[in-house]
């Protein structure tokens, strides 16, 4: 079923658990209505992988999950040939079948081991697809997806083209580590995740950390953009923020004051040089309250 309104999906998802700003219900309303990928860029922990998570939970589609790496290749990614299976049909066949009966046989779809690509496209029910971190792959293999991406269908040289059978939503997602090519972007839909806003951050802490009072979660999304304003080799993302609530549900803290900070900023930034900065810059600022103690 696909959904009427851009209002609809973000009903949708915020109902799997997942908060999405204007351009990401947008963007994932117009890949279910066009039928098209989506390519999701953005620094990490901010959502990217959960999108596609949350719309498979929304539409109650199986996820299908390729994760990249360098060197992945078509046999891990689309299909492979069971060699084993093969050669048992080999010897089973005996002398009295020709080479050609043979032959047609083993290159049949009973032979394939279906990967993560062409199970997406190839089963019965329509799926979720995420091809998560394409960018740790190679421009070889991008150029290998685009037929994927473009007409959904596989070439396989023995047994033809397989097309589609049912449609899958795709979300492909990129840290950035490399650009991607042209071509790949031009079959995508675009959405940029960046941090949150102050007050859509404060929802997400809340949903993943709900004991967390209101007041005390609002310290903890101002101080986190605080550090996120240094310039550090990794500012801390959603993901951060998250786990800092829980930690601070566990230290029984009723507010962030210096001692608690230096207690635990190790869960916000993880770099020797970053916990240097972060201690002298924020960690006096808290020292010297910003806000009048009651
Ligand atoms: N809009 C949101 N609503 C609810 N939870 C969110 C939202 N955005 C992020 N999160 C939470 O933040 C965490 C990190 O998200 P996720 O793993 O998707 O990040 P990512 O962008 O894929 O990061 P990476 O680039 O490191 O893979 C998850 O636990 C997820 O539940
Ligand atoms: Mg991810």
């Amino acid at each position: 079923m696909e959904p009427g309104s851009v209002a609809e999906t973000k009903e949708a998802l915020k109902g799997a658990g997942y908060l999405a700003d204007e351009p990401a219900a947008l963007v994932s309303f117009l890949a279910q209505r066009l039928s098209k990928p989506v390519l999701v860029e953005g620094p990490a922990g901010v959502g990217k992988t959960e999108l596609a998570k949350a719309l498979s939970r929304a539409t109650g589609r199986e996820l299908i999950r390729l994760q990249c790496y360098e060197g992945l290749d078509e046999a891990k990614a689309l299909y492979e040939w069971n060699y084993r299976k093969q050669l048992l049909r080999i010897q089973a066949g005996g002398s009295e079948h020709g080479w050609d009966d043979v032959h047609g046989d083993i290159f049949s779809e009973e032979f394939l081991l279906e990967r993560p690509l062409m199970q997406a496209i190839a089963g019965a029910e329509p799926v979720v697809l995420l091809i998560d971190e394409i960018d740790k792959t190679d421009q070889e293999f991008e150029a290998m997806l685009l037929e994927l991406l473009s007409d959904f269908q596989i070439t396989i040289p023995e047994l033809g083209q397989i097309s589609a059978t049912t449609m899958p939503i795709v979300v492909l997602t990129s840290n950035n580590s490399r650009e991607l090519t042209e071509a790949l972007k031009r079959r995508c839909l675009y959405l940029w995740l960046d941090y949150p806003e102050l007050e859509r951050e404060m929802a997400i802490v809340r949903l993943h950390a709900p004991e967390l009072s209101e007041a005390l979660t609002r310290r903890l999304v101002e101080v986190v953009r605080m550090v996120r304003a240094l310039d550090l080799k990794k500012p801390p993302s959603i993901a951060e923020s998250i786990d800092w609530a829980r930690t601070l549900l566990l230290m029984g803290s009723d507010d962030i004051d210096k001692a608690t900070f230096d207690q635990s900023m190790s869960i916000l930034v993880k770099h020797r040089t970053d916990i240097d900065l972060v201690a002298e810059r924020v960690g006096v600022k808290l020292a010297d309250p910003l806000r009048p103690q009651a």
